[in-house]
């Protein structure tokens, strides 16, 4: 079949050759390739071909495949950008998937690794013709949550925005328990899985999208799971590494990508962290949770990600005297709160009963209508839309739109005396 049409970038004459050499052994695929010598072409060469695939050859400087990927994607965003890399060429000191973490975020949605095999080549091509078209982003939108304090909702969030969101888009959202120590996605799904994430992490050596799929457990609502490790003995073998690659094929596996964490900050929570379009940081309305969750966010703005990717949602939110308002909790933290869900016990009884709140949340009622907001804001923000477009769901709104006395009760200031 004619095409994918391809547009390579670089000047190595060698690389040329070896592609045309493995294109032209394809018997499925009559690949049109294009060289563009010099970088600085790159831009008007795609922007007048629109290519498939732009094949860019990683050099180990960060900033300048950033800047490729940058004029590429602006120029024609329907391109898929594929790194090509000699992973002997990487400096001895620095891991492989530090490299490529650094290529993902630059825009990368895929490799080829050097010296380029007609195997790897037609995997590529059967991966981008099977992909269903994405409008403006070339991998699925992960969105994690994350705390230091524990029994705040993360769980309770994740498992509710993965359900919320595959009603959307059926069998287009994973939800990875990454909760090492004692995952509870599954039984708040009321699901046995036979595998977990820690078959993923045994098969890390030839794990793709389409394991990821095999070892994820479908829920009826239209999820799929990773679940989490059957104790903590296994939560041990899993690392940063390890973690960073099933997410990265994880996004291109799926649309979205939910991830539920522990809570602690370590290296896997940071290598969550590192591919989150989106990350969550929960809290609820007790003291020492606030005091916690302020050391957190310095620790957060310390590590130089950007802000627009974390919001900070006020979980089991209870009005009652002596506990933090809304209002307060921000003062001590320094941030904005985007989102309020009220304590209700609905919440309780829908993790007793395996059955995701928000499949059946009444759309009036005032936790329902938070919840599914939440939801809403949730795929906003992992589609890094602001959230300050009209569709937020601060708590104000929420509060106002609120057709239940009750809940506006629990969340207006508490009277003074
Ligand atoms: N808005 C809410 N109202 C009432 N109960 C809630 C609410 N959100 C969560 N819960 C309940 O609070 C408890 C803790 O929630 P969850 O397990 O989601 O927290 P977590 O942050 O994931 O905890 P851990 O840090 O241990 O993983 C659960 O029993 C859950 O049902
Ligand atoms: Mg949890």
């Amino acid at each position: 079949m004619p095409g994918p049409h391809v547009v390579i970038v670089g000047s190595d004459g060698k690389l040329s050759a070896e592609l045309r050499a493995v294109f032209d052994s394809l018997p499925r695929w009559d690949p049109i390739l294009h060289v563009v010598e010099e970088a600085r072409q790159a831009g008007d060469t795609v922007r007048s071909r629109r290519p498939q695939i732009a094949l860019v050859q990683m050099n180990g400087q960060a900033s300048a495949l950033r800047v490729l990927a940058e004029e590429i994607q602006s120029a024609s965003p329907e391109t898929q950008l594929v790194a090509l890399f000699d992973p002997n060429s990487f400096p001895q000191d620095v891991p492989e998937s530090a490299v490529l973490i650094e290529a993902l975020r630059s825009g990368v949605s895929d490799f080829l690794r050097r010296p380029v095999s007609r195997n790897d080549v037609e995997q590529l091509f059967d991966r981008l013709g099977s992909s269903r078209p994405k409008a403006a982003t070339s991998h699925g939108r992960v969105c994690s949550f994350i705390s230091n304090k524990g029994g705040v909702g993360k769980s309770t969030l994740a498992v509710n925005t993965a359900a919320g969101l595959a009603q959307k888009y059926p069998g287009q959202v994973l939800l990875i328990d990454a909760s090492l120590q004692m995952g509870v996605c599954a039984a708040m799904l009321d699901l046995n899985p036979t595998t977990t994430l820690i078959d993923a992490v045994r098969e890390r050596d030839r794990l793709d999208e389409t394991l990821i799929r095999q070892l994820a457990t479908p829920h009826d609502c239209g999820l799929d799971l990773l679940a989490a490790p059957a104790d903590a003995i296994e939560g041990s073998e899993v690392d940063d590494e390890v973690v960073s690659r099933i997410l990265a094929l994880s996004r291109r596996a799926y649309e979205y990508v939910v991830v539920d964490t522990f809570p602690m900050f370590d290296p896997v929570v940071i290598a969550v962290l590192d591919l989150s379009d989106a990350s969550f940081v929960v809290l609820d309305n007790v003291v020492p949770t606030v005091l916690g969750t302020s050391k957190l966010l310095k620790v957060i703005e310390g590590l130089r990600y950007p802000a627009e990717k974390f919001s900070v949602v006020l979980n089991r939110f209870l009005r009652a005297p002596g506990h933090p308002r809304v209002e307060d909790v921000e003062n001590r933290l320094q941030w904005e709160i985007t989102s309020v869900i009220p304590y209700d016990k609905k919440l309780l009884l829908s993790a007793n009963t395996g059955q995701p709140y928000v499949l059946h949340a009444g759309r009036w009622s005032g936790t329902g209508k938070a919840m599914k907001r939440f939801v809403q804001d949730a795929e906003a923000a992992a589609k890094l839309e602001s959230l300050s477009d009209g569709q937020s769901t601060s708590d104000e709104e929420s509060i106002s739109q609120s057709e239940q006395a009750g809940f506006q009760a629990m969340t207006s200031p508490p009277e003074s005396g």
